[in-house]
């Protein structure tokens, strides 16, 4: 596409379609001049695909907190290169990540959708995962530019930080994925950046972006994150999106134009990034409209999602070598994330995944018996899911009928017009369509056979934005119709789950339905929530009532009998999704009694965690052996269990700091909203920057993983070339031990006398190598000077390397530095860009 010949065709109409979206994902075409549209998708761990409801399957990637504890730049640009392959199965030409916002504190809602909460390994994972996907001709959105640190009031607040800070911490990642990487799209943030708006912000779009950072790809809005029309326009931010447009309205910004209120050289500034995007995505040889597939569905894929996840688990405590586990041992697998497909936290991030591997899973298929099971303590917010416990009647597949109609139950002659057989746990109808339908109002009956493992009472649930009526066998078991209460769900707009207990047989086989009414049903909507519009949704539950107190005695007991025991504890989409942040940074329910009752049975315990970001262990000193796990994709479950059994020696490496109590983290006075701001009061003294100026014992240091195998370090060289602003960093590593491993050697520079109160040391360079038992490896890493040691100086609006003395410390972690070296920079400079 000749770019600037098509700028001077384009019709003034024309050109402002081209600045919002068309419809949910997809830009406008102009057929006549031949611009396709292009679509976007979702997102950071994994190509959604533009259906939420009943989507195609999609490959589930780990976390951004698993990615990023890799540690592991090449791996990451092949993780890109698999996004990048699975939006050409998508027909997808942009993808909508990678997130890189930062852990400010441990609570955040999309916490774990980002990497980290340090800016360098921050920006370097980014770089690498762009790059794998650009390498594909797909574009790579990095979002979301800049501070949306928190979920609470994300439209409505106001992040108030120091310039140091927003340089320093919060813009870092975005300079170095835009020097490394150049992503294709950047998306705004909903927030406010020290009361400017980033989706209309001059400073942060036109000076530091385009300007000082020379970058030349296109802004996009977050999905309804533009408030101004003519601001907007004119510093920087080139599409709205979704469509269609609330700001961009051919009549709106034709009327500006033409009365002279609005430059078109701003218009056709706007229009040429978008016409440039389209460029680049033509390449990918994905057309408009194309289908959905999951033929990328395969073996090569699971391979690659399986070593991902396996790299990323860390290993944060092994006393008496607990692990890996033998073969022959007697084990037995306990507790609530035991059996429950853990693969992704919630929001947009979600998406439905080709398959899910459990834990007990994957531990099973290295065994030949299966082991000894039970659930322990239950760590849902609601039932679970009753969709993979229900067989389709008239398929006999697991999974439920879903019959809709134009008209209630009850009603003679009732009018259906739609007819799915489906297995999703939640159904949200917001992007449901039919050509039968010219409203949304409608009604589906939803029916599966339910066949109870045991003779016991049985809660079920329901939770709508709608109404509600499930029956067992033609019994009124659940009224979520009547007396509905607004709750958290559908993305705050729909109920509370209302909940209800049935005796059931073992042997038996029960018709469970659910007489659902769409949204405009729904009697509790709350006008200050978002309205989506659509059919609104439901997710139905189902759950054994157990005797907590008796549930735990019971895997106490099992524990006893067995050699060793795997815990598999944690949390799970719904503690950590987008929209809302965790209100403590606490295991769930019972879970704490659980571990104390089971290690207290049996000390040779591994306790596998789940988690995007951190949680408190009050047990720790109690326990001798844990494992991070995160939210580990499709392949999460075999992940681990190669891990367990040493099949993949741990590598992987804290990507974030785990505070001993919430209260120790340096924002626990500062993360919330409050009168429409929220305070960074903390500064730059994020994560480790503040745990180790304020000398606090923290559970796992930054940057910590131990390996089955062990590592010597010697023969520091640090090499400085002023002149050519380079860095170079030698190091001697042995394999000491008696497997082979990765290791991940962390370089942490350190200004020795600043004058600026500066961290104690902060994460500059890393390298993994892999290293066969008794072999050695030298270990190079090249780095820009400036970049690795300089503070941003308010006074002179620069970055400002100073002269003076530096140490340069090489080490397992944060917390393990084993070599370290002093080296003086002789001239000073004040610098900007990249
Ligand atoms: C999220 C974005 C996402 C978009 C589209 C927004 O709510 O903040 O990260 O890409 O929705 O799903």
């Amino acid at each position: 596409m000749d770019v600037e010949k098509i700028l001077t065709q384009l019709t003034l109409e024309e050109k402002i379609l081209l600045l919002s979206g068309k419809d949910n994902w997809h830009t406008h075409d102009i057929s006549r001049l031949k611009i396709p549209k292009v679509k976007c998708s979702d997102g950071p761990n994994g190509v959604r695909g533009s259906k939420g409801f009943n989507g195609v399957p999609a490959a589930c990637f780990p976390c951004g907190t698993a990615l990023a504890s890799t540690f592991n730049k090449s791996l990451l640009t092949e993780a890109g290169k698999l996004m990048g392959l699975e939006a050409k199965h998508k027909s997808a030409h942009i993808i909508l990540g990678p997130t890189c916002n930062m852990q400010r504190g441990p609570l955040g809602g999309r916490g774990f959708e980002s990497f980290s909460e340090d800016p360098y390994l921050s920006g370097m994972s980014s770089s690498a995962v762009i790059n794998g996907i650009q390498h594909e001709h797909i574009a790579a959105t990095i979002k979301h530019y800049v501070c949306n640190d928190l979920e609470h009031e994300r439209k409505a607040s106001d992040s108030i930080l120091s310039e140091r800070n927003l340089r320093e911490i919060y813009l870092e990642p975005f300079r170095l994925a835009v020097k490394y990487s150049s992503p294709r799209c950047f998306m705004t943030s909903y927030t406010k950046v020290n009361g400017d708006r980033a989706s209309q912000s001059k400073k942060l779009l036109n000076d530091i972006l385009r300007g000082e950072w020379g970058w030349n790809g296109l802004i996009m809005s977050d999905w309804h994150g533009l408030y101004t029309s003519e601001t907007a326009l004119k510093n920087g931010l080139d599409l709205e999106m979704p469509g269609p447009t609330y700001y961009r309205s051919v009549n709106a910004i034709k009327h500006m134009v033409e009365s002279r209120e609005l430059n078109i050289q701003f218009l056709d500034e706007r229009v040429r990034n978008v016409l440039n995007l389209v460029n680049f995505t033509l390449d990918s040889g994905i057309i408009a409209d194309g289908p959905e597939d999951t033929d990328n569905d395969t073996q090569e894929t699971s391979a690659l999602l399986r070593k991902l996840s396996a790299e990323s688990i860390v290993l944060l405590k092994n006393e008496d070598k607990i692990l890996p586990l033998a073969k022959y041992e007697k084990i037995a697998v306990i507790g609530p994330n035991a059996k429950t497909g853990i693969f992704s936290g919630g929001g947009s991030a979600f998406l439905r995944p080709y398959h899910v591997t459990t834990s007990y899973d994957g531990i099973s298929s290295k065994l030949s018996n299966p082991p000894e099971y039970t659930v322990g303590c239950y760590s849902f917010k609601q039932l679970p899911s009753l969709a993979n416990q229900l067989t389709n009647p008239f398929t006999g597949k697991v999974g439920y009928n879903m019959k809709f109609f134009l008209n209630p139950p009850g009603k003679a002659n009732r009018r259906q017009f739609d007819e799915l057989n489906l297995d999703q746990a939640y159904i949200f109808l917001q992007d449901y369509r039919h050509s039968g339908l010219n409203s949304d109002l409608y009604y589906i009956d939803i029916e599966g056979d339910f066949a109870p493992q045991e003779s016991a009472e049985y809660s079920f649930g329901c939770t709508v934005l709608g109404t509600a009526l499930l029956y067992v066998d033609d019994k009124l078991v659940v009224d979520n119709k009547h007396d509905q209460k607004k709750g958290n769900s559908f993305f705050n707009s729909g109920s509370t789950e209302k909940r209800n207990s049935i005796f059931l047989k073992k042997g038996k086989s029960y018709r469970v339905k659910v007489e659902f009414g769409s949204r405009p049903t729904f009697s509790a909507p709350d006008a200050t929530v978002v309205d989506f519009g659509g059919g609104g949704g439901i997710a139905f539950g189902c759950a054994k009532v157990i005797d907590p107190q008796e549930e735990i005695k019971h895997a106490a007991s099992i524990s006893k009998q067995v050699d060793k025991v795997v815990l598999c504890i944690g949390l799970s989409n719904e503690w950590e999704t987008e929209g809302s942040d965790r209100d403590n940074m606490d295991l769930p329910l019972l879970t704490n009694q659980l571990v104390e009752a089971v290690l207290k049975a049996n000390p040779n315990t591994v306790i596998v965690n789940q988690s995007g970001t951190p949680v408190e262990f009050p047990w720790l000193d109690k326990s001798k052996c844990l494992v991070q796990s995160w939210y580990g994709g499709n392949e999460a479950g075999h992940a681990i269990a190669d891990v367990l059994f040493g099949d993949y020696n741990p590598s992987g490496r804290l990507s974030l700091t785990f505070p001993l109590t919430l209260v120790d983290n340096p924002t626990f006075l500062n993360f919330k909203t409050e009168r429409g701001r929220v305070l960074y009061g903390e500064d730059i003294f994020m994560g480790y920057r503040y745990y180790e100026k304020m000398k606090k014992a923290v559970s796992f240091p930054f940057g910590h993983g131990l390996s089955y195998t062990s590592f010597e370090y010697s023969k520091l060289l640090v090499e400085i070339d002023e002149e050519n602003d380079e860095l170079n960093v030698c190091v001697s590593v042995e394999n000491t031990g008696s497997c082979d491993g990765d290791e991940v050697i962390q370089l942490y520079t350190s200004h020795k006398n600043p004058k600026t109160i500066k961290p104690c040391q902060e994460l500059k360079g890393y390298e993994k190598v892999s290293i066969k038992a008794g072999e050695s490896a030298r270990v190079e890493i090249h780095l820009s000077l400036k970049d690795s040691l300089s503070f941003f100086d308010e006074y002179f609006g620069k970055w400002s390397l100073e002269a003076g003395e530096y140490e340069f410390r090489v080490g397992k972690s944060s917390g393990d530095i084993r070599l370290t070296q002093l080296a003086n920079i002789t001239k000073g400079k004040l610098w900007l860009g990249l």
